[in-house]
């Protein structure tokens, strides 16, 4: 028998992500690269724009076990007063204070780094706690960051599983281990620990490369490896993009092109969300956002393709049609009590289960 049900499904809707400036786990969110550069805003200045959920503090170029040093462009630098950044611990709190979360990256393309031995990851991870890890710590004072970022480029590499292990032990629970790989699988330099350590978020690089947004998108290798070969199976694998054509020798797409190429991206349900190089340059590439909605910044026009994938639901005869980017998921209900045509009760257990298919999400009454 079947029954005309009315389907009240609070339970997606409160599964639909926040759409502005505030870092959720499940995502989509925006992670912005800021710090190098002479011609940046503020770091507050860009969270207040509401439009960025993670804000990655770059970069802490030389670290070695004979010490550290940082480079924030015009935000700070390691020859300030006292080796300390006021100005950048201020406008931390300002971030945190709108939901979004600070991380700090390590390594980049500049700058000597890397990790040899178990012995030097852990002396490195106490290092880096006693500066970051503690309100009164050297760097940001009277703040705590949220996270940590590796972008290892080169260097040596055999102690970052032993790294992220004794970050993870030290800092408090909920701290982010993060890690921007070139998108070329697996990656040569952070590959390793990728794979075996307990790494939160992928930024992966999808640009100066063969396998780029525009050309071998290769997103479903990266999916795949998070269900099949990586430690962590609730790892997030975020689109990584350039903020412009300035800001990669290739791979910068514009937002018409990155809504079409990123469409199945955004319906994986290990999908982060879009991560950018950088904000200065992202914020300032202003684009026609070609929906007749006048121009805006790159940046929030990511915004608007993260929202329109995770927004519009409505309910029609029993099946949700949305673009969504919510997980399969079974639930079942149990309907009772339920008049039959000759006034007597009947119990119905009716079993649903939610498929999510390229019209949307839909429900199956079995
Ligand atoms: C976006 O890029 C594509 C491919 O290069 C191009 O055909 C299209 O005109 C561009 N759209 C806008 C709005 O710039
Ligand atoms: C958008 O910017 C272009 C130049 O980049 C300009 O020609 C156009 O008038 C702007 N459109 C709106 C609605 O502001
Ligand atoms: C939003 O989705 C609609 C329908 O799928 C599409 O036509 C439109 O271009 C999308 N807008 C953006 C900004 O991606
Ligand atoms: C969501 O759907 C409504 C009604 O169909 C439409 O007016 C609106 O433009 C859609 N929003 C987006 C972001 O696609």
């Amino acid at each position: 028998m079947y029954l005309n049900i009315l389907l009240f499904l609070l339970l997606w809707f409160n599964r639909l992500s926040p759409v502005s400036g505030k870092y959720t786990t499940d995502g989509p969110n925006i992670a912005v690269y800021w710090g190098q550069g002479a011609y940046q805003k503020s770091l507050g200045a860009y969270c207040k724009t509401q439009d960025v959920d993670i804000i990655v503090l770059s970069f802490i170029n030389d670290f070695s076990i004979k010490g550290v040093s940082y480079n924030f462009g015009n935000g700070c630098d390691a020859s300030s007063v006292d080796g300390t950044c006021e100005e950048m611990a201020h406008d931390i709190k300002v971030c945190q204070e709108l939901g979004v979360k600070v991380i700090i990256s390590i390594g980049g393309q500049n700058g000597e780094y890397g990790i040899s031995s178990t012995v030097d990851a852990k002396l490195l991870a106490n290092q880096f706690h006693d500066m970051l890890g503690d309100p009164d710590g050297t760097i940001f004072p009277g703040v705590m960051i949220d996270g940590v970022d590796l972008d290892i480029e080169k260097g040596r590499h055999g102690g970052f599983v032993d790294f992220v292990q004794e970050i993870k032990r030290l800092f408090a629970p909920g701290f982010l281990v993060t890690a921007a790989p070139q998108c070329v699988f697996p990656d040569k330099n952070i590959g390793d620990a990728i794979r075996l350590a307990d790494i939160d978020l992928l930024f992966v690089q999808f640009y100066n490369n063969y396998c780029n947004v525009d050309q071998q998108f290769n997103f479903q290798t990266w999916s795949q490896a998070v269900s099949e070969v990586f430690a962590n199976k609730r790892m997030k694998v975020y689109v990584g993009l350039p903020g412009s054509t300035e800001a990669a020798g290739s791979g910068y797409v514009n937002l018409t092109q990155l809504s079409t190429l990123t469409t199945e991206a955004r319906n994986d349900h290990r999908f982060g969300g879009f991560s950018v190089w950088d904000a200065k340059r992202g914020f300032e590439n202003i684009v026609d956002d070609s929906n007749g909605n006048g121009n805006r910044s790159y940046i929030s026009g990511l915004r608007r393709i993260l929202h329109n994938s995770s927004t519009n639901i409505s309910v029609i005869d029993g099946n949700i049609k949305s673009p969504a980017t919510t997980a399969i998921a079974t639930t079942t209900t149990t309907i009772t009590p339920l008049l039959t045509t000759d006034g007597q009760q009947e119990d119905h257990v009716v079993l649903f289960s939610s498929k999510l298919t390229n019209q949307g999400l839909q429900l199956i009454v079995q």
